[in-house]
C-alpha cells in the first residue's frame, strides 16, 4: 500500500553566526511575504529568541508568546495520531517521521498544535503565525539532543504540508544540533546571514560542508555590507552562492527603536534583496525531490535512534519507519 500525501513545501531557513542579522533578515522576509498576501508560519529557532520584537510584538508580549519546547508532548500526541508504529508520544523523537495515519500540519489551517503554541502577529495590512521555541538553557545547548529545544520544529517541520504560494520561515541557528539531527536538511532554501568578515564566512564553510552531502539548497545572504569592498570579499569567499546583499538599514533601525515605519517605506535597494531572497527560494521549489526528502528523514532518524532514542525511549525505533510511505506533491488516498 503506497500513502501519497499533498506535501509542496516551501520552507525557508535563516542560518549564520551570532549577530550577523538572522531575525533581522528572517523577519524583513517574513513581512515582505505577508505583504504580497502569502501565507506565512514564522518560527523562531534561534538561541536568541528575538523574532517576536522584530516582528513588533512589545516586550510584554513576546515573553508570553507559548513555548514550543514546553508543549512537546501535546505536539507529539497530535501528530501521532493513529499512526500503529508509533506506540506512544513517549516513544516519539524529535526525528520520527510521519507515516500512515500520522496527522499533518497545514499553513493555512486551525489545529490543537497552533492552538497551544502559535500566535497571530499583525504585520501593517497582514497577519502571520508566529511560533517560538521558547528560551534556551544550559542544558538545550550541550550535545543533549533529547532535551533539544529544536526537536518540537523539528517535529512540525516534518509534518507540515505547505503549499506553492505558502512559507514556513525559520530564524534557526548554524549550530551542530541541527546537523545532528538532519534539520538542517528539512528547508528548500537555506539562506545563510554572513558578515563580510572572516568569521561570517567560516560559518558558511561548515554549513557548506555539511550541505553539500545532502543536496541542501544554501545562498548567503551578506548583511551589514558598507562598499563594494565589503561585497568583492563576499564574492572572493563564497563565489556563485553569494546572492544578495544588504546594508545597514535605517528602517530596521527606526524598527528598533520601537517606531516602525510602515513597510512599504523600506529602502528600496534591501526591499529589492527581499524579493531576489523570494524568487531564489521560489525556485528551489521546483527542484524539490521528494524521494530524497523522505530518505533523508528516515535517515536521520535511524541515526537517532541508534545513538540515543532506543536507548532512552527502550524501544527499537526503527519500527516507526513507515516503508511505504512516500511525500508527494499529489494528494491521493491509499492506493
Ligand atoms: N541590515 C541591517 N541594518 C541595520 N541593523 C541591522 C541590520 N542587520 C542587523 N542589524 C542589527 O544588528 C543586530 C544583530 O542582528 P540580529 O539580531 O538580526 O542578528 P542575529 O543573527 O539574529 O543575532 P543572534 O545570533 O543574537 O540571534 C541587531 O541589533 C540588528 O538590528
Ligand atoms: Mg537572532
Amino acid at each position: 500500500m503506497i500513502t501519497q500525501l499533498l506535501l509542496v513545501n516551501m520552507k525557508i531557513a535563516f542560518v549564520g553566526k551570532g549577530g550577523s542579522g538572522k531575525t533581522t533578515l528572517s523577519s524583513l522576509f517574513i513581512r515582505h511575504l505577508a505583504a504580497t498576501g502569502a501565507p506565512v508560519l514564522a518560527v523562531d529557532a534561534d538561541i536568541n529568541q528575538h523574532l517576536g520584537l522584530a516582528l513588533g510584538l512589545d516586550d510584554t508580549v513576546a515573553a508570553e508568546l507559548p513555548a514550543m519546547g514546553a508543549r512537546l508532548p501535546l505536539i507529539k500526541d497530535y501528530l501521532r495520531g493513529s499512526n500503529p508504529r508509533i506506540a506512544s508520544a513517549e516513544t516519539m523523537i524529535k526525528t520520527t517521521p510521519p507515516g500512515e495515519g500520522s496527522r499533518l500540519l497545514r499553513v493555512r489551517e486551525d489545529n490543537p498544535v497552533y492552538d497551544a503554541c502559535a500566535r497571530t502577529v499583525e504585520l501593517d495590512d497582514a497577519a502571520v503565525r508566529l511560533m517560538v521555541t521558547g528560551p534556551f538553557t544550559e542544558a538545550d545547548l550541550g550535545v543533549a539532543c533529547y532535551h533539544s529545544k529544536t526537536g518540537a520544529v523539528e517535529l512540525c517541520l516534518n509534518h507540515l504540508v505547505d503549499g506553492r504560494d505558502e512559507y514556513a520561515v525559520v530564524d534557526m541557528t548554524a549550530g551542530s544540533d541541527s546537523f545532528a539531527s538532519g534539520m538542517f536538511t528539512r528547508f528548500d532554501m537555506t539562506f545563510l546571514v554572513a558578515e563580510p568578515t572572516r568569521k561570517g564566512v567560516s560559518v558558511y564553510r561548515q554549513y557548506k560542508e555539511y550541505a553539500r552531502d545532502f543536496g541542501v539548497a544554501l545562498r548567503v545572504v551578506g548583511n551589514k555590507v558598507q562598499g563594494q569592498d565589503d561585497i568583492d570579499f563576499l564574492r572572493e569567499q563564497v563565489g556563485d552562492d553569494l546572492l544578495v546583499t544588504v546594508g545597514h538599514s535605517d528602517w530596521v533601525r527606526a524598527m528598533e527603536k520601537g517606531r516602525p515605519p510602515r513597510f512599504e517605506r523600506l529602502e528600496a535597494t534591501n526591499r529589492l534583496a527581499l524579493q531576489a531572497l523570494q524568487s531564489a527560494a521560489d525556485a528551489s521549489y521546483e527542484r524539490r525531490d521528494w524521494e530524497r526528502y523522505t530518505r533523508q528523514m528516515v535517515h536521520f532518524h535511524l541515526k537517532n535512534a541508534q545513538s540515543w532514542g532506543n536507548e532512552r525511549t527502550g524501544a527499537d525505533l526503527a519500527g516507526q519507519v513507515d516503508p511505504d510511505f512516500v511525500l508527494r506533491e499529489r494528494l491521493a488516498a491509499t492506493a
